[in-house]
């Protein structure tokens, strides 16, 4: 019923245009080019049931909503752009802080003053971002390690369960309320000397 109301409106727009008083017959100009879009925008202004109609032709064509869009103009989608993310620190401090989809836990830890060093710098040479994911069911979402980091975490003091290289952990929206303790030391073999086993 509405689709098919929403598709008299729009034909009843398409009928009035040349009413207007356009005179252009090239189509693609009547459409998008000088007075002739003007007066068509002036209409789709004027008649708030046109709206309806573009979002319910673009949700059939493209399979979204606009009522989304307006919601995110709104600032509804500003919050999903963040995460909420506890470090706990050496001391056992619980340290709060929101962290942007896609950043790393390194990079955040860095930018909110949190001691995790990240001597490489998320090159994957070197533990010392180690962290310990509080909660299995956080690191069961992680993606699984790779070959790279599983070798650095070996180095890793204290390693447990659910460690994870902090440069290696991109906020995602899945990780809302992760806690990442830091652990009570970190073994940085390029300053302590340090030498890997070759395998
Ligand atoms: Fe070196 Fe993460 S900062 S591996």
């Amino acid at each position: 019923m509405l689709i098919s109301r929403l598709y008299r409106v729009g034909f009843r727009v398409a009928q009035e245009l040349p009413r207007g008083g356009c005179r252009h017959t090239n189509r693609t100009r009547y459409y998008t080019q000088g007075p002739c879009r003007q007066y068509r925008q002036s209409l789709l202004e004027l008649l708030p049931e046109t709206r309806a109609f573009q979002g319910a032709v673009l949700q059939m064509h493209h399979g979204f909503s606009t009522s989304v869009s307006d919601s995110a103009s709104a600032g509804g989608d500003e919050e999903k752009e963040e995460i909420s993310v506890t470090f706990v620190s050496k001391d056992g401090e619980d340290i709060p802080i929101r962290v942007p989809i896609g950043m790393s836990m390194l990079e955040a830890a860095h930018e909110n003053d949190i001691e995790l060093e990240g001597a490489c710098e998320g090159s994957l040479a070197c533990s010392t971002c180690h962290v310990i994911v509080m909660g299995m069911e956080y690191y069961n979402k992680l993606e699984d390690p790779g070959d790279e980091e599983n070798d650095m975490l070996d180095l890793a003091f204290g390693l447990s369960e659910t460690s994870r290289l902090g440069c290696q952990i991109d906020a995602s929206p899945e990780l809302d309320g992760i806690r990442l303790a830091i652990p009570a030391a970190t073994r940085n073999f390029e300053v302590d000397g340090y030498v890997a086993k070759p395998h």
